[in-house]
């Protein structure tokens, strides 16, 4: 840290992102990247795309990719905003609807809710998921709070019914619900469905994970057309062109191939269900994921040295070094071949321990 480091900030511990290794090919299962390319659509696109048209600043309106996604939600284009990866969404909604109140989310999410919270000076209740690692819905039905509640959960893939969430929504008239759905096209329900009925409630997904675009950068946000408005407030006071002209592209192709869509999120489903069973025959326990990856845990053998015992064998998983889930490695479902692999090698680490 810099003598300059504002002291506002010096207590700051920084989010830590996964993995990216540049100097060793793994078979990467610690990001919940897609393993299948972004649609043929996109990559035809991209071949076309002519170096030139970079001199100019992208759209800040982003008003083809907000159609496109409007049109695939059935909503209004005002009713929709993107940002430079759900990351930058996220930030811009604490900054928008918690800087100056309180937050509500669990102890086990994604971590980055607690990073934001302390850059941005937000009060936070973070709330222990119960026994189960589940979120009991009754723990935020407290008023005056904001609430985040990823769906599936990030780390447990456990899944919310909309009942459940539409019950925190009534609980919460005066107060902004949001819900952050990454993993929600690998089997969750989304929440988009009660967006008629709740003008507190903002829907939050990214095109990173079934959509294959994890290095274009491109999350969004659907909710009622203020809470849009004031989401672009806080982008055109910080970034009017938060999604470069490329990305807006291939996004927007992304979201039309609909048949691509469908048949990669089938594929990851099936060899989640393939992984989960071939886990749970070596001996594994884990909780119940709707999500592109799987948390588990087993009894002979610590999460750490699972994680390091198959990083040695060329397969990259996600240990966390925290109370509660220190046991767990959190696996993403690659291809099927990656997960055929990871299945044998844990059948030998298990074997020599
Ligand atoms: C629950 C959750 N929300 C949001 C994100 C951010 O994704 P991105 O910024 O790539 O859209 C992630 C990434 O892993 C996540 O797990």
């Amino acid at each position: 840290m810099s003598r300059f480091f504002t002291p506002a900030l010096a207590a700051l511990t920084p989010y830590t992102p996964g993995e990216q290794p540049q100097n060793r090919q793994y078979i990467k299962l610690n990001t919940n990247e897609s393993p299948y390319p972004p649609s043929p659509q996109v990559c035809r696109l991209l071949d076309e795309e002519k170096a030139d048209d970079l001199r100019l600043y992208s759209d800040p309106s982003a008003a083809v990719l907000c159609s496109a996604i409007a049109d695939y939600y059935g909503v209004q284009p005002a009713n929709v905003f993107v940002g430079n990866g759900s990351d930058e969404v996220l930030a811009f909604a604490f900054q928008a609807f918690g800087k100056g109140r309180r937050m509500a989310f669990p102890d086990v999410t994604y971590a980055f809710y607690s990073v934001f919270a302390a850059l941005f000076g937000i009060e936070t209740r973070v709330v222990p998921l119960d026994e189960n690692l589940a979120i009991d819905p009754a723990d935020y039905f407290l008023p005056g709070e904001q609430v985040v509640l990823a769906n599936p959960n990030a780390l447990t893939g456990k899944v919310l019914p909309l009942t459940e969430i539409e019950r925190v929504l009534q609980a919460h008239p005066d107060d902004v619900v949001i819900i952050d759905e990454a993993y929600v096209d690998f089997g969750g329900v989304s929440a988009a469905a009660l967006l008629d009925k709740y003008d507190n409630l903002l829907v939050v997904q990214t095109f990173s994970k079934s959509r294959s675009l994890a290095g274009a950068r491109v999350g969004l946000a659907l909710g009622n057309a203020e809470l849009i408005a004031d989401l672009n407030t806080i982008k055109y006071s910080f970034n009017p062109y938060n999604v470069n002209r490329l990305s807006m592209k291939l996004a927007a192709a992304a979201i039309r191939d609909t048949e691509y869509f469908n048949t990669c999120c089938a594929r990851i489903i099936a060899d989640r269900d393939f992984t989960a069973a071939g886990l749970r025959q070596l001996g594994f326990d884990m909780t119940d994921s709707m999500a592109n990856f799987l948390f588990v845990r087993h009894p002979q053998i610590s999460g750490r040295d699972y994680y390091l015992r198959l990083k040695e064998q060329g397969i990259l998983v996600r240990w966390f070094d925290e109370e509660r889930i220190r046991d767990f490695v959190r696996i993403t479902v690659g291809s099927h071949d990656d997960m055929a692999k990871l299945l044998a090698v844990t059948a030998d680490i298990l074997q020599a321990d």
